[in-house]
């Protein structure tokens, strides 16, 4: 029987448990130890000691200059090192890190065997995706023992997803640099069309008919296509795409190589996050001191209560600065957002609650509990009725008729009647 450890049991970690549970066919024994106790199914020790693979799937957050920040990793590689007693376990780092970090990290802990595997789950479907992968990654050193502590890990993916899911067996530095490659392409992708939309915008092009046009040629591919759309509206955001371009960024420039793509896709994304604000500071004036903004939704996308990186956050902060004052309203996200930012705005129990007495709602993620609000309750509730969709969540001649200020993306404003 499989014996597989999970340490850090947040999305890429749950995962993993899911992928080697009974509940997915799979006889594995695990053992979980997240630094959060109440996500724990056993002590670091026995997860350590008791399995032969171990995956490490901490976060690799930013450093305020982009650069990546190793140290929840190399606590967590520091932890398993005070405790190990086995010698032949294997630590398997998932978390996402910079081509020639693993080679450091396996000489700076010498009695662990680590070898690297990178993630490319998305947070919205990160179970599927983990039993889904369309290709696994494994790097590892170069002596005959590192490469067979790749072997290892590669046996367990293949007697675990068979044939379905092909294993390529590699060195740490090409395993990292694929993961990167990847969410360094899908950002290109997303702020290209990005420009692309702005030229549509203003050049009095049919945006879906030109989308549909170019995605048609297989070339392109189909992901990462929805701009202004859940990826797009605002540019990227979230837990991985803006962290993963700057720190190959940084990488760039350490090794004398400047990333000009790079640095094109993160100003472009930058541009992306200002339009709401901007419109709504043409919409008032640029009076928005004392007004009240109704919000709806705070995660960088929906299912999910992630809010790092999200535009709801720059919005929200751009307004405050402002003097505004917020009633905001998610799903799943509130929590966090307390965490943020704590008394400086108000958190509501629903959307109609958030909407009350407000200046302007603004529509920020695409939960589906916003896309068939009740109107006529809404108009009841809202001081002034304008809504600043950054979603797209309306069918315009739909909202035509119900007498709000409607501006969304891309799109004809619709003016109240
Ligand atoms: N979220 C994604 O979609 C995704 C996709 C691919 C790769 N990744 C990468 O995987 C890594 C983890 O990402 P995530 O989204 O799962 O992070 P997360 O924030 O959702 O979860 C991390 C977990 O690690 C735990 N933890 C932190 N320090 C610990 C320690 N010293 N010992 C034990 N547990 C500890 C936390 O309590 C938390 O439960 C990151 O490097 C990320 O870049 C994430």
């Amino acid at each position: 029987m499989k014996k597989i450890g999970i340490i850090g049991k947040g999305f890429v970690g749950s995962a993993v448990e899911f992928g080697f549970s009974a509940q997915t066919g799979c006889d594995a024994e695990l053992r979980v130890y997240d630094k959060d106790k109440s996500k724990s199914t056993h002590t670091l020790k026995e997860t350590v000691n008791k399995s032969d693979v171990i995956f490490v799937s901490v976060p690799t957050p930013s450093n305020t200059d982009g650069s990546m920040n190793l140290d929840i990793v190399e606590q967590a590689l520091q932890d398993i090192s005070d405790v190990n007693t086995v010698s032949d376990n294997v630590v398997l780092l998932r978390s996402t890190v910079t081509p020639g970090t693993t080679r450091k990290l396996q000489e700076k802990y010498p009695n662990l065997r680590i070898v690297f595997n990178p993630e490319f789950l998305t947070e919205r479907n990160a179970k599927y995706d983990f039993i889904n992968q369309a290709r696994i990654i494994i790097g590892g050193g170069d002596t005959i023992l590192q490469k067979h502590y790749v072997e290892k890990v590669g046996d367990l993916y293949r007697s675990r997803f068979g044939e379905s899911q092909p294993v390529i067996e590699t060195n740490w530095e090409t395993a990292e640099l694929i993961k990167y490659m990847s969410n360094c392409f899908f950002t290109t992708k997303i702020s290209f069309l990005n420009e692309m939309h702005q030229i549509a915008e203003k050049c009095g092009v049919d945006w879906t008919i030109a989308l549909d046009g170019f995605f048609r040629d297989g070339r392109v591919g189909h992901s990462h296509m929805n701009v202004p759309g859940p990826d797009g509206k605002f540019g990227f955001g979230g837990s991985c795409f803006p962290k993963d371009i700057m720190a190959l960024s940084k990488i760039g420039k350490e090794v004398g190589y400047n990333l000009n793509i790079l640095e094109a896709v993160m100003r472009v994304n930058e541009y992306q996050k200002s339009i709401i604000t901007a419109k709504i500071k043409v919409y008032f004036n640029n009076k928005i001191d004392g007004l009240v903004f109704g919000v709806w939704g705070l995660s960088f996308k929906p299912n999910t209560d992630d809010i790092r990186e999200a535009p709801s956050i720059s919005i929200i902060d751009d307004l405050l600065n402002h003097g505004a004052s917020i009633q905001a309203f998610d799903p799943a996200a509130i929590d966090k957002a307390r965490q943020l930012f704590g008394n400086k705005i108000t958190y509501s129990n629903n959307l109609y609650e958030a909407a009350e007495g407000v200046d302007a709602l603004i529509i920020n993620t695409e939960w589906s509990v916003f896309r068939t609000p009740d109107f006529s309750k809404l108009k009841g509730l809202m001081k002034n009725k304008v809504i600043f969709d950054g979603r797209n969540l309306y069918d315009l001649n739909q909202i035509k008729d119900l007498g709000f200020y409607y501006n969304s993306i891309g799109r004809e404003t619709i003016t109240e009647k």
